[in-house]
């Protein structure tokens, strides 16, 4: 299996931020579980950072697909690496809005911003204990 984290930026307007956003997710959930494909969308100030995990054909696939899409630009892939066991196996496409988050310290996600907007260099490991805190349910 292939993990794959990228991060793009959007390219609409405020106003129809919530519409495409809201289509993006219905056509995840009609494909991602048909592929098998899980992961996480997040969306962070006008920037989208998505972590797909499933076989390396659908996830090759998937990706050549969202790159032709004209709703976001600038994608860059932070890392593209072999898995053995999916993170995320319960969600087709969890989404997550990084500034709704209040329950992020300031710190966290300034912390979480440098892996993306600096291109900065993280292992895996290190983004993806980042996107779980992010993503873990309130308690
Ligand atoms: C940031 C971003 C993330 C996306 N994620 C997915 C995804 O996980 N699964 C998916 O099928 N389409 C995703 N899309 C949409 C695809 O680019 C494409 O529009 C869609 O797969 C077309 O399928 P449909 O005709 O069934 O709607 C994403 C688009 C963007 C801009």
């Amino acid at each position: 299996m292939q993990m794959l984290l990228y991060c793009s930026m959007y390219r609409g307007s405020p106003f129809e931020r919530d519409r495409d956003i809201e289509m993006i997710l219905d056509s995840a959930s009609r494909n991602n579980k048909q592929h098998q494909l899980t992961g996480v969308l997040l969306y962070d100030e006008g920037a989208f950072i998505q972590l797909l995990e499933g076989q390396k054909s659908d996830v090759d696939a998937l990706m050549s697909i969202i790159k032709q899409d004209t709703r976001h630009k600038k994608i860059r892939i932070i890392f593209y690496e072999e898995i053995r066991v999916r993170e995320f196996e319960d969600w087709s496409m969890k989404y997550f809005d990084c500034g709704k988050a209040n329950r992020l310290s300031a710190e966290s996600l300034e912390r979480f911003r440098a892996i993306y907007l600096n291109n900065f260099k993280v292992s895996s490991e290190h983004a993806l204990k980042f996107i779980k805190h992010m993503v873990q349910e309130p308690i």
